[in-house]
């Protein structure tokens, strides 16, 4: 059966570049329905929509048809895919806000398809504190967003803002409709959140990794159609479906957990805050206050083994492996030389000191490094986009 795809253009110049996208669906045998804003439909007339769609172009909450019974719920439930192009600021303000005021907005509430948005307007707008915000807030609930194209732009000015062109949403689109199995047949193992060490039977040490950057990275490959282990310290993060999950507490227990699911593996990832040191002995029973009146207990910490480098040493030939460095200062220096101690392929360096970027957050600020000559730095985006654009770089390796 044909696949929908909702096409709902907003009120902006570059509206009548979607008929040239509504056509190109068209010809792919993707069932397309389009929707209007009430602005949309000053910049390009429905006529044309209607005519190269071959159905009735929607754009009125209020309007009767046959065709659905409660309209705006109707359409949601026949899309495979929403995309919403050119999208303005202020539509993006709405969905970013759950605002359901007109036909369009409330489909987008109703639609429980992905979502593509591909953002075209003033680059100002664009790149106005506030419209970034919604996009991020967006992201974050798992919207897919498109770039816009930098050039001159129809109110004069040159700078980002212009809608991609119509073959690169295309690619994107078919991209959401089917995502690239490149990971196929490939076995990926990922650790992830923040390991626990024991101090007494009430107290251990541990740090502020969530998980959510780990489990992006296991959800994504999952859905490159991967065999995916994931080897996860503490979080309260629900399991992604599809994978062989191994819950460990200690940093020696998923040291010994992924080294006895290392053979065999394509890719290794490290995205676990591991911690570096333990107590020297767990106490058997709990520590009681200093009695002596010092005011001071003293705890002998030692170090637990490198996850990475134990790996390392038992690499099997053409295994791809990846780490991450969480970086307070010299974060390039500092990820060039784990790089090496580690023996990586690749390393991901986040400035953790940064907002939006490392321990907790939705987001993250990352640069993928090979080596010196080949660092790209990705902008502040999601942990899903940082997912997506380690395993590009990893399919480019592998
Ligand atoms: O989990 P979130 O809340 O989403 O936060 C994400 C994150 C900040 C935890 C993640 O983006 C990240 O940076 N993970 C690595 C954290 C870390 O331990 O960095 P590091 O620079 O100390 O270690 C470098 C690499 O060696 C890491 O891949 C780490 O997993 C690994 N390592 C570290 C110590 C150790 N004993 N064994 C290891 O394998």
């Amino acid at each position: 059966m044909a696949k929908t795809i909702g096409i709902g253009i907003c009120g902006g110049i570059a509206a009548y570049k979607i008929a040239e996208l509504v056509s190109k669906l068209r010809k792919k045998e993707f069932e397309v329905i389009v929707m209007m804003t009430d602005a949309a439909t000053r910049f390009i007339p429905p006529l044309t929509l209607r005519t190269l769609s071959g159905r009735e172009v929607i754009s009125d909450l209020w309007t009767e048809t046959l065709e659905w019974k409660v309209q705006h719920v109707g359409i949601a439930e026949q899309l495979d895919l929403l995309v919403i192009a050119p999208a303005t600021a202020n539509f993006i303000a709405k969905m970013a806000h759950g605002l359901a005021d007109d036909l369009l907005s409330t489909v987008v509430l109703a639609n429980t398809a992905p979502v593509l948005v591909v953002p075209s307007m003033n680059t100002n707008m664009f790149e106005n504190p506030v419209v970034q915000n919604n996009i991020l807030t967006l992201q974050r609930l798992g919207y897919h967003f498109m770039d816009p194209d930098s050039g001159l732009l129809a109110c004069g000015v040159s700078g980002k803002g212009r809608l991609p062109e119509v073959d690169d949403i295309l690619t994107q689109i078919l991209a959401l409709m089917a995502p690239p199995q490149d990971l196929a047949g490939k076995k990926i193992m990922v650790n992830a959140g923040s390991t626990c060490e024991d101090i007494d039977p009430v107290r251990y040490i541990t740090n502020r990794s969530t998980g959510k950057m780990g489990y992006a990275l296991a959800r994504e490959a999952i859905g490159r159609g991967a065999e995916v282990i994931l080897v996860s310290g503490s979080t309260q993060l629900p399991v992604p479906p599809g994978v062989q999950f191994i819950p460990v507490r200690s940093a020696r227990e998923m040291c010994a957990a992924m080294l006895a699911q290392q053979p065999g593996c394509d890719v290794i990832i490290g995205a676990a805050a591991v911690g570096d040191f333990r107590a020297a002995v767990a106490a058997e029973q709990k520590i009681k206050k200093a009695d002596d009146g010092s005011g001071r207990v003293t705890l002998e910490l030692v170090q637990n083994p490198d996850i990475l480098k134990e790996l390392s040493k038992s690499k099997e030939p053409g295994c791809i492996m990846v780490g991450f460095a969480a970086e307070t200062e010299n974060v390039l220096e500092n990820a060039l030389s784990k790089l090496a101690a580690k023996k990586l392929d690749l390393i991901v360096a986040n400035d953790v000191t940064m907002e939006g970027a490392g321990f907790a957050c939705d987001t993250n600020i990352c640069t993928i490094i090979r080596n010196a000559a080949d660092i790209r730095h990705l902008p502040k985006t999601s942990k899903e986009s940082v997912a997506q654009a380690i395993w590009d770089r990893v399919v480019e390796l592998l």
